[in-house]
């Protein structure tokens, strides 16, 4: 969806977002799908072709490697993942930290196999350091207010417009910010700072009722 704003829902590895559950969420959400925001889950490598097969949401992988078809034990290839479903792939996530090389060499990677890439930062410098390599997004999530009450949006707004403007000083590139968000105010709040969507994991996928907190956060799109 060009130009959309984005509602990335990361499952992580809660029980609530793996396997079954995950394809229940997934389906849940597609049915809530709004014009203008493009909601996406991001998925354990398992559960992607499961996912891509089964839904029509986009699933991006929580991580992917720089490694090509060959011997690599254990690592996440990204043909592997681009077959099984997957349209994109998260880089850098707060839980999956990688230096700037490789993430340098993953996102020429994705790049060569037409995958989108949000890369993840910590802080606005690490934003912008990112930035310079061109992803497709760059999200940006303090690690201290991550699966938290408070959102990013309210607890920090300086980190948000700090990204923003520290990345768009090298390059177009939307930024996301995530941490702690929980409905549509929180949602609100960092479009008004300039963010282009956010990312959220607990706030939905540990929330009492799922469905109902997707769609508090998409009243905050409007
Ligand atoms: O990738 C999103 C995530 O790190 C934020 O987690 O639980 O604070 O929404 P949460």
């Amino acid at each position: 969806m060009k130009d959309a704003l984005v509602l990335l829902i990361n499952l992580k590895t809660y029980d609530e977002g793996t396997g079954a559950n995950a394809l229940k969420l997934a389906k849940a959400a597609f049915s809530l799908g709004k014009e203008k925001v493009e909601i996406i889950f991001a998925a354990q490598a398992t559960d992607i072709r499961m996912l891509s097969k089964e839904t029509h949401i986009p699933i991006f992988a929580q991580h992917v490697d720089s490694v090509k078809f060959g011997s690599s034990t254990g690592w996440i290839l990204p043909e592997a993942v681009k077959s099984a479903g997957a349209s994109g792939t998260l880089l850098n996530h707060s839980e999956r930290r990688i230096d700037f090389e490789t993430a340098k060499r993953s996102l020429a990677r994705c790049r060569e196999l037409g995958l989108r890439v949000v890369m993840c930062a910590e802080s606005p410098e690490k934003a912008q350091e990112l930035a310079s390599l061109r992803p497709d997004y760059i999200a940006i999530e303090p690690p201290e207010l991550i699966g938290g009450d408070i959102s990013v949006s309210k607890a920090k707004p300086e980190v948000i417009t700090e990204s923003v403007q520290k990345v768009h000083a090298v390059a177009h590139v939307p930024v996301l910010c995530g941490a702690g968000v929980k409905d549509g105010e929180d949602v609100r709040k960092a479009l008004a700072l300039g963010a282009k969507g956010i990312l959220v994991a607990s706030g939905v996928v540990k929330a009492k009722n799922p469905v109902e907190a997707i769609k508090n956060l998409l009243v905050g799109f409007e």
